[in-house]
């Protein structure tokens, strides 16, 4: 990727020393001593994370560090042995994920969860918050039904438009490739006009003809002033669109920084070394090896 289409990355995130569980000069989400175990392993053990606001942080880190886990934990689709965080202020231990993703926080999952047998245009309709028509008291007014959903479906087929999907609004979503569905998904999660975006593994399976637009909607949404946290093993992809990294490793948080700095630091290399001994970072991480990363600089 030359230099020319590089995305202007936000600086001066962080106060003091970049290092884990570090300071934000203006966090979204503040985790604290944050812990699950199943059984006797321990998935999760976050003693303090900040992620910022306004940025695109990316959550890396082995197999099993426990990304998803952690994302499932902090969007209400599981709950912690112990631990609490705050977004934008607000507490939301305890909150489940459906009030989660009303009060801005949406997040797309590792293995898409679209609806196979609805169609693409149903799914997103899925996706809208404040559904009046699901309301008994609204149920009675079916003037104001009708017109909420004629609104969602106009937003729906735009968000289609722009992410390339309006010519298969009618068709099930069964019918659309691993990438068009991941397309779709993040399509849905800004029905409810989202503050911040977490995606589990967005360039998962996708063939590369679309990965290049994928990477240019994850920026778009930070250039509509999203805030954006993703989990993606694509080394490139975090490179190039991540403006902080925090590395996981066996449940905990074991460096984070710039992209630049922190992938070079060497607790990640031994994070990511030590569960896999017999293959380089750069095979393990991703589609570019560490000589590619060099010849990058
Ligand atoms: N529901 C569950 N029951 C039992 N163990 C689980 C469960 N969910 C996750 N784990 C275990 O917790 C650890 C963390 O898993 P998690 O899926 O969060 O890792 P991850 O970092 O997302 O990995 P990957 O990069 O492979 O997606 C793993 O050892 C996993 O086997
Ligand atoms: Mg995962």
């Amino acid at each position: 990727m030359s230099n020319n289409d590089s995305p202007i990355k936000s600086t001066g995130l962080h106060i003091g020393e970049a290092a884990p569980g570090c300071k934000k000069t203006d966090p979204m989400l503040v985790i604290d001593h944050v812990k699950k175990s199943f059984g006797g392993l321990t998935a999760v053990d976050v003693e303090h994370l900040e992620i910022p606001k306004n940025a695109i942080t990316a959550l890396i880190g082995p197999n099993g560090a426990g990304k998803t886990t952690l994302f499932n934990l902090l969007t209400g689709f599981d709950t912690p042995d112990t631990g609490a965080w705050e977004f934008l202020g607000t507490s939301l231990s305890g909150v489940p994920s459906y009030k989660v993703a009303q009060m801005g926080q949406v997040r797309t999952f590792q293995l898409t969860k679209a609806l196979s047998l609805l169609t693409v245009l149903d799914n997103m309709k899925l996706g809208s918050k404040n559904q009046v028509g699901e309301s008994i008291f609204r149920a009675l007014f079916p003037g104001s039904w009708r017109k909420q959903d004629a609104e969602i479906e106009l937003k729906a087929i735009e968000l289609l438009k722009r992410f390339n999907l309006d010519a298969k609004q009618a068709d099930f979503a069964a019918s659309l490739s691993g990438g068009q569905r991941k397309l779709l998904e993040m399509a849905r999660a800004l029905m409810t006009d989202p503050v911040l975006v977490m995606l589990d593994e967005p360039m998962a399976g996708v063939n590369p003809a679309l990965t290049q637009s994928l990477l240019g909607h994850v920026l778009n949404l930070k250039k509509e002033g999203m805030t954006v946290l993703f989990v993606e093993h694509d080394m490139h992809m975090v490179r190039h669109i991540a403006d902080w990294v925090v590395v996981m490793a066996e449940g905990k948080v074991v460096a984070e920084g710039p992209p630049e700095t922190v992938m070079n630091e060497q607790a990640v290399i031994d994070a990511y070394l030590g569960a896999h001994q017999d293959t380089d970072l750069g095979v393990v991480t991703g589609r570019i090896s560490i000589i590619d990363q060099e010849k990058d600089k």
